[in-house]
């Protein structure tokens, strides 16, 4: 039988929204029927670079959602917009696929969790780093139990980023704007959820950012697990990937893993000896049909129409934006917080 065509509005049609409209574009089962941003040129300069000039733009999202009744919303807006949209969204009845931070503030994200679980509606956010196949094979390797229980997990990100633009007057702008990415997947790859966070931020002398772009966190996780995160977005040379650099630690032996293709692994051979006698093993990493953003568009997709859970449903997702809220807290306090959602 031929599937339905699923409807879609896009809002907020700045820089990341082009991540978007391609894979859009290249389904046959989804189709754009409205562009909205505030700033009405740029749906038009969206439009026009991607051939939509026969769909309507406005500014309005709410005339926009009565005009063409469409079954989701894709937010690409910018994070103080999240509540907003993803509420008028769930008010005219729509499944929502957000950008990340799901919101600004936790009271918020906890009330669109309510208000989606209430309706029924699929609720997801964008976490394109745990649609890489890199990825998949270092969780595929944790759940495998190679390298024994997971004790420990660290992740180093070093990136000199001359962004220019809202970042470079941003408060807390590593923690609120990219780390967020790096502590989903160490929630992703060490499947336990945070429990506590101490944090301390700074702005390096040198810096571009008005506020500071260096951060050190501490996490205590469930089950025992250790994780600890090092950050800059002001290190120039030595760069990480935009994944990070982790170490896996288990009670069988360690991995290295550059975020990428890269990883090495030990597990511990020998029974004997002030160091014990360690195996190389090699990853597998899965083949995925479509990665990153197109990954995640495909998975919402198919849950809207199976009224399946996404893997990033926003009920799961909000445990990552606490972690990145506590540890804003825990820097500003200068002393561990509890992490709650
Ligand atoms: N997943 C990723 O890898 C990734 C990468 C970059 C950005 N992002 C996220 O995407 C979001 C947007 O980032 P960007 O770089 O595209 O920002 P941007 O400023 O380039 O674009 C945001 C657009 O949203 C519009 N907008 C803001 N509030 C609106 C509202 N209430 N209604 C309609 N339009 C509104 C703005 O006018 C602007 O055109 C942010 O949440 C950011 O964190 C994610």
């Amino acid at each position: 039988m031929k599937e339905s065509v699923i409807k879609v509005v896009l809002v907020g049609c700045g820089g990341i929204s082009r991540a978007w409209v391609k894979p859009l574009q290249e389904r046959k089962d989804a189709r754009l029927v409205g562009l909205v941003d505030i700033r009405k040129e740029a749906a038009e300069n969206l439009a026009s670079q991607f051939n939509l000039q026969d769909i309507p733009v406005g500014t309005d999202l709410p005339s926009m959602l009565k005009t063409v009744q469409p079954e989701a919303v894709f937010d690409c807006t910018t994070p103080e917009s999240h509540y907003s949209v993803a509420m008028t969204a769930f008010g005219h009845g729509c499944h929502v696929l957000a950008e990340k931070p799901m919101a600004d503030t936790l009271s918020h994200a906890q009330k669109l969790v309510e208000i989606s679980l209430k309706k029924k509606r699929i609720y997801a956010i964008i976490q394109n780093r745990r649609y890489t196949r890199w990825i998949r094979g270092i969780v595929n390797l944790v759940r495998s139990k190679i390298l024994g229980q997971l004790t420990t997990l660290t992740s180093d990100f070093f990136i000199g980023a001359h962004f220019g633009g809202f970042r470079d007057r941003m408060k807390h702008v590593l923690l609120l704007d990219m780390a967020i990415h790096t502590f989903d997947a160490a929630r992703f790859i060490s499947g336990v959820d945070p429990v506590s966070v101490f944090c301390h931020e700074w702005n390096p002398v040198g810096s571009w950012y008005e506020h500071d772009a260096s951060a050190i966190a501490l996490f205590e996780m469930t089950g025992g697990v250790v994780y600890s995160y090092r950050g800059s977005w002001c290190a120039e040379g030595m760069n990480t990937s935009w994944e990070g650099q982790w170490r896996l630690i288990g009670s069988k032996g360690s991995a290295v893993w550059d975020g990428n293709e890269r990883c090495q692994v030990e597990r511990v051979k020998g029974k004997t000896g002030f160091k014990r006698e360690v195996e190389k093993l090699e990853v597998g990493f899965p083949e995925l049909p479509l990665e990153g953003h197109s990954g995640l568009i495909d998975e919402f997709l198919r849950c809207v129409r199976q009224g399946k859970k996404p893997l990033t449903a926003a009920e799961d997702n909000i445990k990552s934006l606490a972690m990145v809220l506590a540890a804003v807290e825990s820097s500003q306090k200068n002393k561990p917080v509890k992490v709650v959602w």
